[in-house]
């Protein structure tokens, strides 16, 4: 293993694509995953008729390793990234990967590319993205007979070029999924909808859109590609209770760390979006956007404007976002076992 860091300005990194040294490929063929290997190149060869390229017939997933303190490197909770897969593929009709396996191409595509993990101590980390597609000779549409599972790691800065700062966002009037869809599973087509949406808020001058749930169009479902969560004027933590969105990982650990360590009433519940004015602070969270402060909505011809008349991050959303990134950097103790540690 080559131990010396790439030269790289890790703290000006963006969330974008950069080639690392190795990415992980295996094949499901006549019913069964072969071992699968690392392979330097970065292109895929697939049958025109694959059902991936059709029907979207695929899921990926996303999930971040870090250097810690100590100088180990930790993989932020991928046993649920491995179980969300799984459910998506269960969604898709593809088959089911074991989670020995997807910590095995999550642990080989970490050393393999350990030259291209940030260092402890920069505003980066190093991103994994797992991916299973259906693939092979196909035209009907139905489940493929083959399939790849692929995972590839990125060294990432920030989703949002703000960073920690409070961004704007405006809700959508699409909708990015369907009452009893996929938008509680993390398969392509969702994202493929996102595209305008997000767009559009783009060109009106914000950094994202929220989605309003897609039955009454009345109460908020995600952040972009994020989860949302609010601080109430009485100290309390909602974030919105839907069957159309996705559960992010990094929400189910601000809820316990919420509850835990902040003390807050944490509700899973609707958040009817002309209730927005009983929040102080507001946020969107999850792997890639961390946690991002949202300081201004815009729904309609209102405007809700959050702490600090949205020009910085709230004290609870600060706090929040200090102890989960000290939790997966080892500079506290890990008290959930969130982390789970490569051996290098
Ligand atoms: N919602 C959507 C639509 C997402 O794409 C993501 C990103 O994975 C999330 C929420 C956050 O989920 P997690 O915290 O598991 O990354
Ligand atoms: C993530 O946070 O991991 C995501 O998948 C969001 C986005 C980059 C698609």
């Amino acid at each position: 293993m080559i131990k010396e860091k790439v030269n790289l300005n890790w703290n000006e990194l963006k969330f974008s694509y950069i080639k690392t040294d190795y990415r992980f490929l295996s094949f499901y063929r006549n019913g069964i995953w072969d071992e699968g290997n690392l392979i330097e190149s970065n292109e895929l060869i697939l049958n025109e008729g694959s059902p991936i390229l059709h029907y979207g017939q695929g899921a990926f997933e996303g999930l971040k390793a870090f250097t810690q303190k100590n100088g180990s490197i930790a993989i932020f909770r991928p046993d649920m990234n491995c179980k969300r897969l799984n459910l998506s593929a269960k969604r898709l009709l593809m088959p089911e990967i074991k989670e020995d396996k997807f910590l095995d191409a999550l642990e080989k595509v970490i050393k393999s590319n350990y030259r291209w993990i940030p260092p402890y101590g920069v505003d980066a980390s190093f991103y994994l993205r797992p991916f299973e597609i259906g693939i092979g000779e196909n035209l009907g549409v139905k489940p493929a007979n083959e399939y790849l599972f692929y995972v590839f790691g990125v060294p990432v800065g920030p989703y949002f070029k703000e960073g920690f700062k409070p961004v704007s966002m405006i809700v959508s009037e699409f909708d990015r999924a369907a009452p009893k869809g996929t938008g509680n599973v993390k398969v392509g087509g969702n994202y493929a909808a996102s595209l305008l949406p997000h767009e559009k808020a783009i060109d009106e001058g914000y950094s994202d859109c929220i989605y309003l749930d897609p039955r009454e169009n009345k109460y908020i479902e995600e952040a972009g590609a994020a989860n949302f969560f609010g601080i109430t004027k009485d100290g309390r933590f909602l974030t919105p209770k839907s069957d159309s969105i996705l559960q992010s990982i990094t929400r189910l650990s601000l809820m316990q760390i919420a509850e835990d360590q902040l003390k807050l009433k944490v509700e899973e519940t609707k958040i009817p979006i002309d209730s927005l004015d009983q929040f102080v602070e507001a946020g969107a969270c999850g792997t890639a956007a961390v946690i991002t402060p949202i300081g201004k909505i815009k729904y309609k011809d209102k405007e809700f404007v959050f702490y600090d008349n949205g020009k910085s991050a709230g004290p609870i959303t600060t706090k929040l976002y200090n102890i989960l990134l000290s939790i997966q950097r080892g500079e506290i103790q890990d008290k959930y076992n969130w982390v789970y540690i490569v051996n290098i």
